[in-house]
């Protein structure tokens, strides 16, 4: 049994099959090189000690057994992954945890699953329980659900696998697509969006409209069978118009805006093959899919139109202890 470890575990980036991955459809996601960095320490009580100053927690502390929706928001997470890692390991120590994050947590790469991922690695090294990917990803998933109640897992499986992974909702198949870079470019629309929200909207829509949203849905599923093939072949002309197909189902759904339109029109006008909303919409961000030769028009072309390019590489690896 070691006493401290550090992890980190990448951001991600959703590139297709949004929404329709809540519904079991499949989708494309990419972990980012920022990365959530996470201590923990062994202590000698049987509370959890936080320190989290991205959201706001300076010195939080309470009992393992705290009931979840008691506790600040941005110690959920990390309480959550904490008693589900209790619930099949015993827990043998209080702990001391220090989460930091190399992106802010408004950019919608997704802290809160980087986090869980960080935590229930760091306590499957510590107290020296052998874990592979799908055993950690459970853990990490239940506790997601735990605290919100809905989610696909795709930002939990990014975080644990890394790389360009093709997913089905819930983790029912997790294939690595490529480990290599994808020509993208990435915008933020200096909005925050509310996930939970924009899911509930969706199924709000879905409930009123059935089989049109399902059809929706059917469609974005062949998209990201189609974009898979396309990533493996390295086809991003192709990748891109996907992209804009992708992108005009995700309006239909009413989850695009004015300041993601504007980003994306303005991508496409500079010379990307293609651009669309990545995450759940309202807010993030965009993705653009340029020919290297376009990439600083299609940035200064997304800065002009209002939005902020975040330099960020894809593809990155998945969780990994620091020291
Ligand atoms: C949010 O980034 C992506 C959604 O598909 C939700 C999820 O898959 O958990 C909207």
């Amino acid at each position: 049994m070691k006493n401290k470890i550090e992890i980190s575990a990448p951001g991600k980036l959703m590139l297709f099959g949004e929404h329709a991955v809540v519904y079991g459809g499949p989708c494309i996601v990419t972990a980012v090189n920022q990365r959530m960095r996470v201590v923990v320490e062994t202590t000698k009580d049987r509370e959890i000690e936080l320190k989290a100053p991205e959201v706001g927690l300076k010195h939080f502390k309470d009992s393992v057994s705290a009931s979840l929706d008691r506790l600040p928001k941005g110690a959920r997470f990390v309480f959550s992954a904490v008693k589900n890692f209790n619930g099949r390991f015993e827990l043998l120590s209080g702990l001391r945890i220090r989460t930091n994050s190399d992106f802010s947590n408004e950019f919608g790469f997704g802290s809160s699953s980087s986090v869980t991922v960080c935590v229930a690695k760091a306590l499957s090294a510590i107290f020296d329980v052998d874990l592979d990917n799908k055993e950690l990803f459970d853990i990490c998933y239940k506790s997601v659900l735990d605290v919100q109640g809905v989610g696909s897992g795709f930002d939990i499986a990014a975080a644990v696998w890394g790389g360009t992974l093709y997913f089905v909702g819930g983790g029912k198949k997790i294939a690595q697509v490529s480990k290599k870079e994808l020509p993208l470019v990435v915008g933020y629309t200096g909005i925050k969006a509310d996930t939970a929200t924009l899911v509930k909207e969706v199924a709000f829509l879905k409930k009123s409209k059935p089989r049109i949203v399902s059809s929706i849905f059917r469609t974005i599923d062949f998209i990201v069978g189609d974009a898979r093939r396309l990533i493996v072949n390295g086809n991003f002309k192709r990748l891109g118009e996907l992209a804009n197909i992708n992108q005009g189902l995700l309006d239909s759904l009413g989850v695009n805006t004015t300041k993601l339109s504007n980003l994306i029109i303005a991508a496409k006008d500079a010379g990307a093959y293609g651009a669309k909303l990545s995450g759940a919409g309202g807010g993030d961000c965009m993705i653009a899919f340029v020919p290297e030769r376009k990439r600083k028009f299609v940035e200064k072309a997304i800065e002009k139109a209002g939005g902020k390019v975040i330099s960020v590489k894809n593809g990155a690896e998945g969780v990994r202890i620091e020291k």
